[in-house]
């Protein structure tokens, strides 16, 4: 293959079939350059950092930046915390923002955008203390573009979703996305053949439909393992794919 071809066709990316769902991934960052983004983790101004909660001594989970999911009752807060936090989050990330934006770019042949009130995707930090089991999140779809007023009024615009998570660090014993196909008889989401997704530093994954979807368990063998994903949502809105959490 030529250079030419190869800039064309871009890295490969593979896809998971669940019933008619799909699950994308593809090998953005090698080890190296997770690495980096892992100590930018590490390094992120406090500020910018915001702990959720904690359980009983052994499992904790904070924040990057501000997620609407987390702010769905208070959106004058979400649109407030994206006009300060935008900025500094983009500059301390920017290596892992223009890759990831870099390949939504040449995957779907539209710029990619952000907005000023809506927060530029952010982290997870899972943090396990303990060796053991550690449940997953809940079932959910994700369907941002329905809680964002100004997008909610223009649904009819929409052209198209995609939803993208990159995983940074993995507790040792493994951990993913479960996602589950709908079933062709019933209006509720969810419940057609499934399929856990496993993370892999590095490895983009991402949908093209609000799938019915939760955090995967996580298995921890040593004590002080971390699960650091980056998150985002992106919405083809008007030509450009505006990308949030
Ligand atoms: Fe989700």
């Amino acid at each position: 293959m030529t250079a030419m071809q190869s800039r064309i066709l871009g890295p490969e990316v593979d896809r998971t079939r669940f019933g008619l769902g799909s699950a994308y991934t593809v090998e953005l960052f090698t080890p190296d350059e997770v690495a980096e983004v892992s100590s930018a983790v590490r390094d992120v101004p406090a500020e910018l950092r915001h702990e959720c909660w904690r359980t009983s001594g052994d499992c904790g989970m904070a924040t990057i930046g501000e997620p609407l999911y987390r702010n769905r009752e208070r959106l004058d807060y979400y649109a407030a915390s994206a006009r300060r936090e935008n900025l500094p989050l983009y500059r301390h990330f920017r290596f892992a923002h223009e890759r990831v934006a870099g390949f939504f770019e040449e995957r779907y042949g539209v710029p990619v955008v952000y907005a000023e009130s809506l927060a530029v995707p952010g982290f997870h930090v899972f943090t396990f203390d303990r060796p053991g089991e550690y449940d997953g999140g809940g079932w959910h779809v994700d369907g941002l573009y329905a809680q964002v007023p100004y997008l909610a009024a223009r649904q009819r615009e929409v052209e198209g979703v995609v939803n993208f998570t990159l995983p940074i660090e993995v507790p040792d014993g493994g951990s993913g996305m479960d996602l589950e196909d709908n079933r062709p008889d019933s209006f509720q989401p969810g419940g057609g053949p499934a399929v856990t997704v496993p993370y892999v530093p590095g490895s983009l994954m991402f949908t093209e439909f609000d799938h019915w979807h939760r955090i995967a368990g996580s298995r921890c063998f040593e004590p002080g393992q971390r699960r650091v994903t980056m998150q985002g949502h992106g919405v083809r809105f008007r030509g450009r794919l505006l990308l949030f959490w």
